[in-house]
């Protein structure tokens, strides 16, 4: 039964009545309520800036939330099946920073795959957490890395008893899960924190289809893009929890430290509202979008040098479960790489993809995505096979092996050493104080703290020449010539390090 409070918009409704109630303001944002001309303003009309207004009074303040934005996180909590919810406007990039920081102190052991997001390993630099690594399934196949297996993680806590937390991502980038409740199970059994990241996986909330949603598993924290995947403003993400074992007070204070003061309206009404839409439509909508996937997947999967990487295939390679509303196609079979699909699609087509890798693309499909939008991306797929497929043994083969190197010190204490800028090819054996990535999916080549080997320098090499963005701390994109390594003569380790 449907709980009929879900279609209050307490934090919505008041902006707009605010917004509407011919206010003098003499408050910021400057813009005093689209009071303002400028070309955006021209663009999208006044209403927007209506709706854009800074904690004036009977709005609520995101730091200390006692009215409408309290009511409106516990409506998100009861619909994400949460005992509570704090709403985060720096997406879930501040929501990990704050979950780390906040469970984890200095040397605290936090056990964690190492395909994390950037802002996961951001998050030990600044709480000085331990990191103990668990490896990924990698599929070579793909030249990607999926979940960890409960077995893995298993051993890792066993042979780590002390540790503080483990980390789960749920779903991957790619849409791989891995067994959360087993996992959760064991790490409550040894009084371990669960945290989770669920930038891809807010619609799990939202239907029996998908995967096990973190809360559902029993986790005790979770981080969600509610802007990714449930339809609000990009930027706009919730923290969820669960239990007894987050300490409210350290994580609120975590979370002021790193949001700003003046957190946006907009995006916090976004997220009241895509709340209500999901709440009650999520699961028809979510129902429609996995049957037109379904037809999408059965073209894709006549085309010649096209393989549909779908849940059986991710199955039958140990993979734990599969997120369906995610496309993973396998493109390097025509002799191209993720990468050059990815450009050729949006030059060609105007099919903008979520992301290239070495071997493969990746659409997401939520709520938004409409069937006309899918024919279109399979008529290109058509039309790119007839182009390539022929000639694809002309072309070079595709060689990309996915590897994680080893860890060598506390991503913090690189982090703070003293450090050298060398060339790329001359920092084999020595040590990175910085970290490389490329973006999407943000996942890090090299972390500080780890041992730069020839794999690495091959990889990053790798991507520069076929076009993946790279960044890294000091340079972006594809001028990654050069990067900072531990000034090892100069440095003094940290004495209770790995
Ligand atoms: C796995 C993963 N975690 C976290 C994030 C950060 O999420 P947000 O963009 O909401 O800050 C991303 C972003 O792409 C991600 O892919």
């Amino acid at each position: 039964m449907k709980d009929s409070r879900q279609n209050l918009t307490p934090f919505f409704t008041k902006l707009k009545e605010y917004g509407m109630s011919r206010v003098a303001p003499f408050d910021v944002p400057g813009h005093k309520l689209g009071r303002i001309e400028n070309d955006m303003q021209k663009f999208v009309g006044k209403k927007m800036y209506l709706l854009d207004a800074n904690s004036p009074v009977g709005l609520d303040h995101l730091n200390y939330p006692t009215g409408v934005i309290n009511e409106a996180q516990t409506l998100m909590a009861e619909a994400m099946n949460a005992d509570k919810s704090y709403f985060l406007t720096n997406g879930t990039t501040t929501g990990l920073l704050a979950m780390v920081m906040s469970v984890c102190k200095a040397n605290d052991k936090l056990i964690l795959p190492r395909n994390v997001h950037k802002s996961v390993i951001n998050g030990l630099i600044l709480s000085g957490a331990m990191p103990v690594f668990v490896k990924p399934n990698i599929d070579e196949n793909l030249g990607i890395a999926n979940d960890v297996s409960f077995s893995a993680v298993k051993k890792t806590i066993d042979e780590n008893l002390d540790a503080k937390a483990i980390f789960i991502i749920n779903p991957t980038y790619f849409g791989v899960v891995s067994d959360l409740q087993q996992i959760t199970d064991y790490a409550h059994q040894n009084n371990m924190v669960v945290m989770v990241d669920e930038a891809h996986g807010a619609q799990f909330y939202f239907s029996q289809k998908l995967p096990l949603s973190a809360m559902e598993a029993g986790a005790d924290i979770t981080a969600t893009s509610m802007h990714k995947t449930a339809g609000s403003l990009t930027q706009s993400s919730v923290i969820l929890t669960k239990g007894n074992r987050i300490d409210h007070q350290r994580l609120r204070a975590t979370l002021n430290m790193l949001q700003s003061t003046s957190p946006s309206s907009l995006l916090m009404a976004s997220l009241d509202v895509a709340r209500k839409t999901m709440y009650f439509k999520g699961k028809a909508k979510l129902n429609n979008i996995l049957q037109l996937s379904k037809i999408a997947r059965t073209q894709l999967k006549k085309i010649p040098g096209i393989t549909v990487i779908d849940k059986d295939y991710l199955l039958e390679h140990d993979c734990f479960d599969a997120d369906e509303t995610k496309l993973m196609i396998k493109v390097s079979d025509l002799g191209l790489t993720g990468f050059d699909i990815y450009q050729q699609m949006k030059k060609e087509y105007n099919i903008q993809l979520e992301l290239a890798e070495s071997h493969i693309v990746l659409c997401v499909l939520t709520i938004g995505t409409t069937k006309q939008d899918l024919e279109r991306l399979v008529l290109a797929f058509r039309k790119l096979s007839e182009k390539y497929f022929k000639q694809r043994d002309k072309l070079p083969k595709i060689e990309f092996h996915y590897q994680f190197p080893d860890t060598y010190a506390r991503p913090r204490d690189a982090y703070h050493a003293p450090k050298n800028l060398v060339k790329l090819d001359d920092a084999v054996d020595e040590i990175s104080a910085e970290s490389i990535m490329i973006y999407p999916p943000g996942i890090p080549i090299i972390i500080p703290g780890e041992v730069i080997t020839e794999n690495v320098v091959r990889d990053i090499k790798f991507y520069k020449a076929k076009g993946g963005s790279l960044q890294s701390d000091i340079e972006n994109d594809t001028e990654i010539d050069y990067v900072q390594i531990v000034d090892k003569e100069n440095w003094i380790k940290y004495e209770g390090d790995l």
